[in-house]
C-alpha cells in the first residue's frame, strides 16, 4: 500500500459541552493558549509527512475554511509589524498543504463522518484524527507514531491508553495480544461500554491510521451505540480477521471535548518553556 498521504479531520459535531462559546464558533476553533485546536492537529498530521487535509465540516463551521486560507486583509495589515511571526505557523501550513472540504448534512456518528469522507479520501489507506483529543509528544507525533507502525505492518491502526474503569462508556474499548511492546493484535472493541461490559482498559483516543476497505464496510454496518454509525463497528469487522493494531502512544492527551481537560491543556501548554 502507499504511504499515508492524507488525513481526515471529522469536525461536524456542535460541541454542546462548550455552549455558549461554541453558539457561533466551531468547537475545533477553541485555542490552547493561542493556536485553535485544529491547527494543533493539522500540524500533528503535516509532521508525519501528510500533505492533504481533508475536512468533514457541517453548518456552522465556515470559519475553519477561512483560517486555512489567505486573509489579504490581515496581511496587507500586519505587514512588518513585529506580530507578523504570529503567522508564520499557519502561513506555512497553506503554504505546504492541500485542503478539501465536504459536509456531513445529519450527525449520525463518527463511522457517518468518516463515510462522508470518502470522497475526498478515495481508494487509499489514510489518517483520521479529532481534534479535541489534544496530543503533546516528545517526537514526531502521535500520527508519526502510528504511521511509523503502518510502513511496517499494512493495516488499520488506532492509538490507545489506558483509562480508569469509570471512564469505559466515553471511549471505543479494545482488547488484544501484545505483540511487540505497547503494540497489540485487536480481537475486541467495544463502543463506549459500561465498565462490566468493557474487554479491557485501553481506549481508543482520537487517531486512526484506516485501509479504504474501511468504507465498504461502513456501508454494510447498521447503527450501534446511541443509533449512530460506530467506526469502531466497522473496525471490529477488521479485527476479526486480525487486521487492526492499536497502539499505546508515546505521550500524554488531554480531552479538550471537556471543559476540565481543556482547562488542564492551557494550563500545560501556557507552562511549558
Ligand atoms: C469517538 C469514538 C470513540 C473514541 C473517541 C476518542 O467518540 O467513537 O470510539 O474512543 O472518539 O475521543 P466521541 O468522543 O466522538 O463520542
Amino acid at each position: 500500500m502507499p504511504p499515508i498521504r492524507k488525513c481526515l479531520f471529522p469536525a461536524a459535531g456542535y460541541g454542546t459541552r462548550f455552549l455558549p462559546a461554541t453558539k457561533a464558533m466551531p468547537k475545533e476553533m477553541l485555542p490552547v493558549v493561542n493556536k485553535p485546536l485544529i491547527q494543533y492537529g493539522v500540524e500533528e498530521a503535516a509532521r508525519a509527512g501528510i500533505t492533504d487535509m481533508a475536512f468533514v465540516t457541517g453548518r456552522g463551521k465556515r470559519a475553519l475554511e477561512d483560517h486555512f486560507d489567505t486573509s489579504h486583509e490581515l496581511e496587507r495589515q500586519i505587514a512588518g509589524s513585529e506580530r507578523e511571526s504570529l503567522l508564520e505557523d499557519i502561513r506555512r501550513l497553506v503554504r505546504e498543504c492541500r485542503f478539501s472540504w465536504t459536509r456531513q448534512r445529519e450527525a449520525r456518528g463518527l463511522g457517518h463522518a468518516v463515510l462522508t469522507g470518502e470522497t475526498l479520501i478515495g481508494n487509499e489507506p489514510f489518517a483520521v484524527l479529532l481534534a479535541d483529543d489534544f496530543c503533546v509528544t516528545g517526537d514526531a507525533g502521535v500520527l508519526g507514531q502510528l504511521t511509523a507502525v503502518f510502513a511496517e505492518q499494512q493495516c488499520s491502526i488506532v492509538a490507545v491508553e489506558e483509562v480508569p474503569a469509570s471512564e469505559t462508556a466515553s471511549y471505543g474499548m479494545i482488547a488484544g495480544e501484545e505483540i511487540s511492546p505497547g503494540l497489540f493484535r485487536v480481537s475486541r472493541m467495544v463502543e463506549k461500554p459500561a465498565p462490566e461490559e468493557a474487554p479491557g482498559n485501553l481506549a481508543i483516543i482520537g487517531r486512526y491510521i484506516l485501509t479504504p476497505d474501511i468504507f465498504a464496510i461502513l456501508r454494510a454496518t447498521e447503527p450501534g451505540r446511541n443509533n449512530e454509525l460506530q467506526l469502531t463497528d466497522a473496525l471490529q469487522s477488521q479485527a476479526r480477521q486480525g487486521k487492526v493494531l492499536a497502539l499505546r502512544f508515546r505521550g500524554r492527551r488531554f480531552d479538550c471535548g471537556s471543559v476540565a481537560g481543556y482547562m488542564a491543556a492551557n494550563e500545560y501548554v501556557w507552562k511549558r518553556p
